[in-house]
Formats: C-alpha cells, sequence, structure tokens
C-alpha cells in the first residue's frame, strides 16, 4: 500500500466511517488530518491513531460549511503537502416530499454537496502538485432513494453526479476523483437522526435477512473501500466510479430471499 509520506484530509473524522478511514489510513503509513466539530470525539480518535503506534493526527476543530479555508491552511502549514482528500462528513435527515422544510434541505445540501464543492477546489492546487486524488463518502441513497431520506437521497445522488464532473474537470490535472456508497455501517449517524437504541437494533437485524452477505456493515468494510481508491499505486486506472459497498444489498432489491442450497 503506498501511503507512507502521505498526507490525507479526513473530514467527519471525529466518528464512524471517517474515524475508522483515519485510523486504517494511518496505519498504512499516512499523516492524517482530521476535521470534525466534537473536540471530544477527536480527540479520542486521535489518542486511537497514537495507541495503535501511527503517527499523531493533525486535529482540526472546524465546520466544514464554513471553515474550509482554514482546513487546508491549517494541513499544509502542518504537514507541507496534500495527497488525498477524503469528504465523509455527511448528515442525515428523515422526510419526504410532503413534510421536508427548507430549512432542513439546505442543511442537508450544506453539508452533504456544497461544502464537498468548497473543500475541493481550495485543495485543488495541493493535489494538482502530488497527482492527489479525492475520495467522497456518498451513499447506495445516491443509487437508489431510500424512503423517508428524500433530501438525504437528493443530496448523495447529486454527490454522485459532482464525482463523475469532478473526475472529468481533474483529469488533465492528473487528479483522479471516486466515490463509495455505503448501505447500513455500524456508526452513530442513526440515532443522531432520531432513531432510538431499539430502533437501530431492529434496523440491523432486518439488514441480516435483506443483505445477500447476511450482516450489517462495519467501518472496517468501508475503510477498506477508502484506502484501495485512495491507493494511487493500486487503484491509477480507477476515476469517476461509485463503489457500493453494501453486502450485495444493490443486486438484491425488494424482497430478496436468500436461497437454500
Ligand atoms: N453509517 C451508514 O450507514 C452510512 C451509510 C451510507 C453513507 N454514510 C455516509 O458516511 C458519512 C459518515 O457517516 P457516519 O455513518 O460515519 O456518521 P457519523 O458517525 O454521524 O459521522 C458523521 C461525521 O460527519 C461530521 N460532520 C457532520 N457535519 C459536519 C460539519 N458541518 N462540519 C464538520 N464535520 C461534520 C461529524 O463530525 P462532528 O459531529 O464532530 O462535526 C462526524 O464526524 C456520511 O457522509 C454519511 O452520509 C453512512
Amino acid at each position: 500500500m503506498g501511503f507512507e509520506g502521505k498526507v490525507v484530509i479526513v473530514t467527519g473524522g471525529s466518528s464512524g466511517i471517517g474515524a475508522g478511514a483515519a485510523i486504517h489510513l494511518a496505519k498504512l503509513g499516512a499523516k492524517v488530518a482530521i476535521v470534525g466539530r466534537n473536540e471530544k470525539g477527536l480527540a479520542e480518535v486521535a489518542e486511537q491513531i497514537k495507541n495503535s503506534g501511527s503517527s499523531s493526527p493533525l486535529q482540526i476543530v472546524a465546520d466544514v460549511t464554513k471553515d474550509g479555508e482554514r482546513i487546508v491552511d491549517e494541513t499544509i502549514k502542518q504537514f507541507g503537502r496534500l495527497d488525498v482528500l477524503l469528504n465523509n462528513a455527511g448528515i442525515s435527515v428523515h422526510n419526504t416530499i410532503c413534510d421536508m422544510n427548507c430549512a432542513d434541505f439546505d442543511r442537508v445540501f450544506d453539508t452533504n454537496v456544497r461544502s464537498v464543492i468548497t473543500l475541493t477546489q481550495l485543495c485543488l492546487p495541493h493535489l494538482e502538485k502530488t497527482k492527489g486524488n479525492i475520495v467522497n463518502v456518498s451513499s447506495i441513497a445516491g443509487l437508489k432513494p431510500i424512503p423517508t431520506l428524500t433530501a438525504y437521497s437528493i443530496s448523495k445522488a447529486a454527490l454522485d453526479q459532482l464525482t463523475r464532473c469532478c473526475a472529468l474537470d481533474l483529469a488533465s490535472k492528473g487528479i483522479r476523483v471516486n466515490a463509495v456508497n455505503p448501505a447500513v455501517i455500524q456508526t452513530p449517524i442513526f440515532q443522531k437522526v432520531g432513531m432510538t437504541d431499539e430502533m437501530v437494533e431492529k434496523l440491523f437485524e432486518q439488514v441480516k435477512s435483506t443483505y445477500p452477505v447476511g450482516r450489517v456493515g462495519k467501518v472496517t468494510d468501508t475503510s477498506a473501500a477508502i484506502a484501495f481508491l485512495a491507493d494511487n499505486e493500486i487503484a491509477s486506472f480507477f476515476t469517476g466510479i461509485n463503489l457500493p459497498v453494501d453486502g450485495g444489498a444493490m443486486v438484491a432489491g425488494v424482497g430478496y430471499k436468500p436461497t437454500e442450497n
């Protein structure tokens, strides 16, 4: 794996998928800048990275919707270069077209789409120098809408198209751009949208019988996919792709039942 000496910005590095990716990439030799608003969450992830014997991460307490310039400046000041931008920070809100309000729609789009555009633009001069790459954390909701997650599903579809546009726009600069599209992965995101622990447990149980692999996704699953796409040595032929990390959910579809062999 080719991360020795490479510098990675991980937005949403204080929790879940971003935290897992930061720990994994640091183990593979990367110097990571972890970004989030939750200072305590960042400090806990930084501790885990240090305890696993990797080099200390830069902790940037910041909001991706407002602090793009500072995120990039602090990373370059600390490490002097940038090789990978992992746009992972994201939020979800339960709504349908019947009850969606503009404030929620704007909040979801500001975080899941607009901040990705801003950070991508700010990182471009640095990624061009290193012939680096970008990985966006989308969702299977971008490929197929999820009921009651309407604003979220639209935002992830927009992120997927943004990924493809950037792949074309930035190819001549030697910058690859790809997305991972996870299905249900065990992280705190479900409680953050107001689900009780009991509801989350029920969702994870349901997933076991509707995903062909028979289990819910783990952060290690997304970390492996992100590390693959971000590795210029092994993934140099990949740009503009959506990589579902979904236990087969996209091919199974509605009504899937495991077959007895
Ligand atoms: N878990 C799943 O099943 C699943 C499935 C498909 C896609 N995803 C996607 O995976 C990504 C990570 O989600 P997760 O499951 O790991 O959820 P999570 O545990 O809730 O983590 C979300 C991360 O995003 C950060 N974040 C949110 N808004 C931010 C802002 N304005 N500025 C800076 N950081 C912000 C949070 O940091 P702070 O709270 O510290 O600001 C946190 O680190 C999201 O894009 C999500 O849509 C998740």
